[in-house]
């Protein structure tokens, strides 16, 4: 028969999941910076500053994108960039929708991004840094 210590203890533990569950609820929503659950947009640093994409309308260009992003980034940011390629499963954060978003985000958002990729602050995801893999043209 338990005793009003184990009773105690039972409680205390109790508290202490809620307690922990509750934190890593938290801290979850708050690492999730590359989701859609970013509450702002991060400024972009100077030297990336002022980028306008100097394609914008040329389908050429557009048809080429298009074959470097399913060939770079659908494995994690799926084909139609909702972040639901093969890779995306396991990795935390995990991609947004870049397909919804991205009317949101300025030239030199994403050139920066896709440049620098995620391994800093606030991101510290695993997204790649594309700069010295893709000419700045491609990317
Ligand atoms: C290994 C998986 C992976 C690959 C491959 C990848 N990304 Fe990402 N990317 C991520 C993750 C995870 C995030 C979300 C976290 C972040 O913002 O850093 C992200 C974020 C981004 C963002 C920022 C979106 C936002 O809302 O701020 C852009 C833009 C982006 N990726 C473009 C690309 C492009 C373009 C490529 C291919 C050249 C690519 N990614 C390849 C994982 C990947």
């Amino acid at each position: 028969m338990p005793g009003r210590f184990d009773y105690i203890l039972f409680i205390l533990t109790a508290f202490l999941i809620l307690f922990l569950t509750g934190c890593r609820g938290t801290s979850g929503q708050n690492s999730l910076l590359g989701g859609d659950e970013r509450e702002s947009i991060p400024s972009v640093p100077d030297e990336y500053s002022g980028y306008a994409n100097p394609f914008t309308g040329d389908a050429d260009a557009i048809a080429q994108g298009e074959i470097l992003y399913q060939a770079n980034c659908s494995s994690c940011h799926g084909s139609t960039g909702e972040g639901d390629g093969p890779a995306s499963g396991g990795i935390d954060p995990k991609p947004g929708n870049i397909a919804t978003r991205q009317a949101n985000l300025s030239d030199s958002y994403l050139f920066w991004r896709i440049s620098e990729g995620g391994l800093m602050e606030p991101f510290n995801s695993i997204m790649p840094g594309w700069k010295g893999i893709l000419s700045a043209e491609k990317i």
